[in-house]
């Protein structure tokens, strides 16, 4: 049993509980947030919710064979989103929502920045991809704010929406990672 955290300014980055469902439910029952994720549904379903927590929190028993990581994002005590990354033992791939009361206030950029800086100290990958809808400025913008560029585009399933969506594919190298963070 690990017990990662990671700290911010104002965010603590720490592993799923099965307590976070409520909070969950809450902000991915949100079709605003839904709509721009590859696999939640609309409405959201508890069940298939419940499930998938479990299977997070078992895969942080063992970080170096699970297929996915995630962070569950607190602020000031209050699960308010998630950071996670997918195919760890390829090319790692971010993934990030955030409760829709809590945009606008630089919080996922915060978290994003703190959860790549974590990857790159303690795994050996050079690069890590992020993909968003191209209608999903907000996103686009914390990949871009984060040192991502744009590799080329794609098409993801919208659960939410029952439809393929447009996307735009980005990638960050450690090399650019760190000379932002030293700039
Ligand atoms: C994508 C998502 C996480 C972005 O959230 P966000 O709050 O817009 O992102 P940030 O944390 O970067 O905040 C940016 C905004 O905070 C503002 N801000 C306010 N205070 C700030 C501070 N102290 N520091 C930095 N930015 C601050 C910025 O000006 C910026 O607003 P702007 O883009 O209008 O200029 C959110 O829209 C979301 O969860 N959407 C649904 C799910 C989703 O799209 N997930 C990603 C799938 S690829």
């Amino acid at each position: 049993m690990t017990n990662t955290q990671i700290k911010t300014q104002r965010l603590v980055l720490r592993q799923p509980r099965a307590s976070d469902i409520q909070m969950i439910a809450q902000h991915l029952g949100d079709y605003e947030v839904a709509k721009m994720l590859a696999r939640v549904p609309y409405p959201y379903d508890l069940e298939t919710g419940r499930q998938r927590l479990q299977k997070i929190i078992e895969w942080w028993e063992k970080p170096s064979s699970a297929p996915e990581l995630v962070f569950h994002v607190d602020h000031k005590g209050q699960m308010i989103g998630s950071v996670s990354f997918k195919a760890l033992h390829e090319t790692p791939e971010i993934g990030y929502w955030l409760g829709r009361p809590h945009w606008g206030q630089g919080m996922m950029s915060e978290a994003v920045a703190a959860a790549i800086d974590w990857l790159f100290q303690t795994t050996d990958h050079e690069m890590v991809l992020g993909t968003a809808m191209e209608e999903n400025t907000n996103s686009l913008n914390v990949l871009t704010k984060c040192g991502f560029e744009a590799i080329g585009r794609s098409a993801s399933m919208s659960l939410a929406r029952g439809d393929y969506v447009p996307d735009i594919v980005m990638k960050l190298t450690r090399n650019a990672f760190t000379a932002l963070k030293v700039a």
